[in-house]
C-alpha cells in the first residue's frame, strides 16, 4: 500500500467511524461552523480548563472529508494547550490552503501534525478546502468567543 492509499483509508475510516462524535458533558465553549458551498454544518464542543483543552468533540452533518477532518482534529487537539492548538491550526490551515506546504512546527508537535497529513491532498481541490477546514474554523470561533456561543460561523 502506498502513502496515498494509506491516507485515503484513514479518511474513509474517520469519515465512516468518526471519533469524539456527539456533545461532551458540560462544554465550556462551542461554536457552529457552516460551509456555504454545500450547506453542511458542524458544531464543535470544547472543555477548556486553564490554558488546556481537556476535552473536545463535534457533531453535525458533513461529507467524508469534513467528518474525517473533524474526527482527526478532535483526536489531535485533546489535551493540548491553547498555544499548541494555535500552532497546529495555523500549520494545518497553511498546508491545506497551499500557503505553506512545509510549515515549521516544534518537534513536540510533529507527530500530531503528521496525523493530519491525510487531509493535505485537498489543497489541489479548492472546493474541498472548506470541507477540511470547517471544524477548525468552528474551533477557532469557539475559542475566540471566550465561552459559549450559539451563532453559526461561516468558513473562509
Ligand atoms: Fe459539505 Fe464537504 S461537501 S462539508
Amino acid at each position: 500500500m502506498d502513502l496515498r492509499e494509506l491516507y485515503q483509508d484513514i479518511i474513509l475510516d474517520h469519515g465512516q467511524n468518526p471519533r469524539n462524535f456527539g456533545m461532551i458533558d458540560h462544554p465550556s465553549h462551542f461554536a457552529r461552523g457552516h460551509n456555504p458551498l454545500c450547506g453542511d454544518k458542524v458544531t464543535v464542543f470544547l472543555k477548556v480548563e486553564g490554558d488546556r483543552i481537556v476535552d473536545v468533540s463535534f457533531e453535525g452533518k458533513g461529507c467524508a472529508i469534513s467528518t474525517a477532518s473533524s474526527s482527526l482534529m478532535t483526536e489531535v487537539l485533546k489535551g493540548k494547550t491553547l498555544d499548541e492548538v494555535h500552532i497546529l491550526f495555523t500549520a494545518f490551515h497553511d498546508q491545506v490552503t497551499g500557503v505553506n506546504d512545509h510549515p515549521v512546527i516544534p518537534d513536540s508537535l510533529e507527530d500530531d501534525f503528521d496525523r493530519l497529513l491525510p487531509l493535505a491532498g485537498v489543497r489541489t481541490y479548492p472546493t474541498r478546502v472548506k470541507c477540511a477546514t470547517l471544524s477548525w474554523h468552528a474551533l477557532e470561533a469557539a475559542l475566540k468567543s471566550g465561552g459559549l456561543v450559539a451563532e453559526p460561523v461561516k468558513t473562509e
